[in-house]
C-alpha cells in the first residue's frame, strides 16, 4: 500500500550522511593491523602510499585513473594487489599473509560504494560520486537505497520503485512505500528520481 506523503515526516529523519562502507570507520583498523608498518607516514611509505594521508589518498589515490577506482573494484590496482598469490612478485601485504575473504570483500564493498573517506561528512564531489555509483548499480537492478528529501528539509532512505508522471513511487527498508509527488521534494530529490527513470 502506497502512503501519502506526510506519513514521511514520522520516519526517521537522517542529516547529510551516506550510508557506506567508509575508509575511517571500516578501512582504517584493516590498513592500520596488516599495512601500517609500511604504508604510514607514521612508519614507512612505500611506493609513495601512506594511508595516514588522507589528502594524497583523496587527490592521488582514489579517482578514475587512481589505484582505488571508485564503483569499480575489479579495475583498482589496489584490489588485485591484495588478490594475488602470496608468492607473486607485488603481492600486498609483502612478506604478509593474504588478506581474509571477508577483509577483501570488505574493501570490495568499499570501492563498490564509492570509496568514500568519512560517510558521516562526505565531500561534494564524494556525495555526487556515490550517487553516480548508487543510480547504475539501482538500474542495473540492485535494491540500492538513496536518501529522499522534501521540501521542509525532511529527509528519509528509501529505494527506487519507478515512476508515474509528477510522481515517484520509493519503498524504505521496512516495506512501507510511499508515492510522493515531485513538486514535495526538494531540488536534489526531483534530479534523482529524473535521472533513476531515464
Ligand atoms: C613489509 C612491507 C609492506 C607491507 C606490510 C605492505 N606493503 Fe604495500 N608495498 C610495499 C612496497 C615495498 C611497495 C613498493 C613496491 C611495489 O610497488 O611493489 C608497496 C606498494 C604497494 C602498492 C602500490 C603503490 C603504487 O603506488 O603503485 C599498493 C596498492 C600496496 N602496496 C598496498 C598494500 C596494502 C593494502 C597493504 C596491507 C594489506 C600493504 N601494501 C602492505 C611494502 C609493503
Amino acid at each position: 500500500m502506497m502512503k501519502p506523503l506526510s506519513l514521511i515526516t514520522l520516519a526517521l529523519a537522517i542529516s547529510g550522511t551516506v550510508s557506506a562502507v567508509d575508509f575511517q570507520n571500516d578501512i582504517l583498523p584493516l590498513v592500520k593491523e596488516r599495512c601500517w608498518k609500511c604504508h604510514s607516514n607514521e612508519e614507512e611509505a612505500k611506493g609513495g602510499l601512506a594511508f595516514d594521508d588522507i589528502e594524497s589518498l583523496r587527490k592521488s589515490q582514489i579517482g578514475e585513473h587512481g589505484l582505488i577506482r571508485p564503483g569499480d573494484p575489479g579495475k583498482s590496482d589496489f584490489v588485485e594487489r591484495l588478490k594475488l598469490k602470496p608468492d607473486e612478485e607485488e603481492f600486498m601485504p609483502k612478506n604478509g599473509d593474504a588478506l581474509r575473504n571477508r577483509e577483501l570483500a570488505l574493501i570490495e564493498q568499499w570501492i563498490s560504494e564509492g570509496a568514500l573517506i568519512d560517510a558521516a561528512n562526505p565531500s561534494a564531489e564524494e556525495l555526487a560520486r556515490v550517487d553516480d555509483v548508487k543510480i547504475i548499480s539501482a538500474k542495473a537492478g540492485g535494491e540500492v537505497y538513496f536518501q529522499w528529501t522534501n521540501r521542509e528539509g525532511k529527509a528519509i532512505e528509501a529505494r527506487y520503485a519507478g515512476r508515474e508522471g509528477e510522481t515517484v513511487k520509493i519503498v524504505m527498508k521496512n516495506g512501507r512505500g510511499f508515492t510522493v509527488p515531485l513538486k514535495s521534494l526538494n531540488e536534489e530529490s526531483v534530479a534523482l528520481a529524473k535521472r533513476l527513470s531515464e
